[in-house]
């Protein structure tokens, strides 16, 4: 019986370790210009989805998209960087959060340019959008569809 208890109390530390670790996604670092409006509120997106965000301003974004590899037709305004992923644009903090558990081999997922009703682009008339995975050997398939 002793035994059978202290099994039943790892197993509940562990549930317990599982759930503190998702509902702590981690460290985020966003790249943007100082006068994005839209990336301030994309920031606040992901810290309302509970990561921690450091936001760095930087003169030229689209050097750091260069360097991080984000493919030229996938770019928006910031560019972010979370445990060894690139997130490009206003990717919703649930896909970042997926990507994080499923930890797909992939060098990140991008929303292009910036579609009204994406996080941080509300606005009167949402469209439907993509979030897409793109890979260091250029290929890139469909992550997530969201409609308005
Ligand atoms: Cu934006
Ligand atoms: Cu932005």
């Amino acid at each position: 019986m002793r035994n059978f208890s202290a099994a039943c109390g790892l197993v509940l530390a562990a549930i317990l370790l599982v759930s503190c670790r998702s509902a702590d996604p981690g460290v985020i670092t966003v790249y943007k210009s100082p006068t994005c409006g839209c990336c301030g509120k994309w920031i606040e997106h992901l810290e309302a989805g509970g990561f921690a965000v450091e936001a760095i301003d930087v003169a030229n974004v689209g050097q750091i998209k260069q360097k991080h590899g984000v493919p030229a037709e996938l770019s928006s305004c910031h560019t972010a960087l979370v445990d060894g992923y690139v997130i490009e644009g206003h990717v919703p903090a649930e896909d970042v959060k997926r990507l994080l558990e499923e930890r797909p081999e992939i060098a990140g997922l991008a929303v292009p340019e910036m579609p009204i009703g994406s996080p941080g682009m509300e606005g009167p008339n949402p469209e439907p959008y993509e979030v897409i995975a793109f890979t260091e050997q250029g290929s890139s398939y469909t992550y997530a569809s969201h409609a308005p």
